[in-house]
């Protein structure tokens, strides 16, 4: 049986100003019907067509979103499981720690130590059958002790992903290094080298797997999210670590805290390569690259008028928005706050949101 993980707990502030505080980018539809949690929800949960169990979902997320996770679940068809609520982020190795000890919790009684899948929610995926494929291949690895991370061939030199470095052996791809979103001569240097995937933050592994290899190399975050699980309040499916131990946690990645740390250690870290027409939707510019597009390259949702335009985004909310002559362009219109953006700049807005929460 397998565990689906959602880590839902990011803010992503490059989607301003769509994506705020208290409805960040992972709740909105942003490519497609649905918002980018539930498309992670129904792609884990259509494992089950792949004659493989699949368990209740597991959500890791923000207090303060913990009715809109229920809600936008229960449109799915995913069985909805526990909703561990963090007080404040820590960062995805806690939130981890978290499922990893709600999955060895529930399983207790029959001693089972599930294998996890463990997906972050902000990403969408073309081709379904390469993806459960994939995860097939990922969750036998996984079964047999192996912690697995799912690596995607890179196509650009993209620098808002982590890269993995990988060989090839009898047995499969070996992960030799990690390199946290590196600049683009970096980039452009690991393309032309070849090896080189990029760090889906998809992984697949028993949650004792888990547990073991965070014992070893960050026994200081093991053991301060295990005290707050331990003092947690329960309510219904919400399940809340003790607020003022949970704040203690030292907050870091799943891949600075263990991924990084596996190669060269005895945990076995496999790579499975995911073909699946991956992407982050991380920027403006990555939602453009996703979006249907009309002749000229332009992609649209809500009241728009594009006219003599190409290679641009329009994104109105409340309003009619008209583009006339625009190259290249991002424009994104709500109640409150309108962002127009060269559209290779998008990376950029972070810094606008770094401002914006500066001058209150
Ligand atoms: N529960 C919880 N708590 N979830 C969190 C937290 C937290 O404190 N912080 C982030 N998340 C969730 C986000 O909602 C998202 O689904 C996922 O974890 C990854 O966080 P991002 O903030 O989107 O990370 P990133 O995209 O910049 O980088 C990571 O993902 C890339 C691929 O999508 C890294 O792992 C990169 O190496 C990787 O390439
Ligand atoms: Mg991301």
């Amino acid at each position: 049986q397998v565990q689906p993980v959602i880590m839902a707990g990011g803010s992503g502030t490059r989607l301003w100003p769509l994506s705020r505080a208290g409805y960040p980018k992972q709740f909105l539809v942003l490519a497609g019907n649905s918002s980018l949690f539930q498309q992670a929800a129904e792609r884990l949960a259509g494992l089950a067509a792949a004659d493989i169990a699949v368990a209740p979902t597991l959500v890791v997320g923000n207090e303060e979103h913990r009715f809109m996770v229920l809600d936008q679940l229960r449109e799915t068809s995913a069985t909805p499981g526990a909703v561990l609520l963090e007080p404040a982020g820590r960062n995805t190795a806690p939130a981890l720690t978290l499922a990893a000890l709600q999955a060895l919790e529930e399983g207790a009684d029959g001693g089972a130590d599930p294998v996890l899948v463990v997906t972050p929610a902000d990403q969408t995926v073309t081709n379904d059958p390469a993806f459960t494929a994939a995860l097939q291949a990922a969750v036998r690895a996984a079964a047999d002790g192996a912690i697995v991370i799912l690596g995607i061939t890179p196509d650009r030199p993209e620098t808002g992903y982590g890269y993995i470095r990988s060989s090839s052996d009898a047995c499969g791809l070996n992960v030799e290094a990690f390199v946290e979103k590196p600049d683009a001569a970096t980039a452009a240097g690991y393309l032309a080298a070849g090896g080189y995937y990029w760090n889906s933050g998809m992984f697949v592994l028993r949650a004792s797997a888990w547990m073991k290899a965070l014992q070893r190399f960050r026994p200081d975050i093991a053991a301060a999210t295990r005290a707050a699980y331990a003092a947690r309040q329960v309510d219904g499916l919400f399940v809340r670590p003790d607020k003022a131990l949970f704040t203690q946690v030292p907050a870091e990645s799943v891949d600075y805290a263990v991924m990084e740390r596996c190669p060269g250690s005895d945990f076995v870290l496999r790579m499975v390569e995911l073909d699946a027409g991956w992407n982050d939707l991380g920027a403006w510019e990555a939602v453009w690259q996703v979006a249907e597009k009309d002749a000229q390259g332009n992609a649209s949702r809500g009241d728009t008028i594009i006219s003599d335009s190409h290679n641009t985004l329009v994104h109105a909310t409340s309003r009619l928005v008209a583009a006339v002559g625009l190259d290249d362009i991002v424009i994104v219109e709500t109640p409150d706050a309108v962002l127009v953006a060269e559209r290779s700049k998008s990376q950029d807005v972070k810094n606008i949101v770094a401002q914006l929460g500066r001058e209150k």
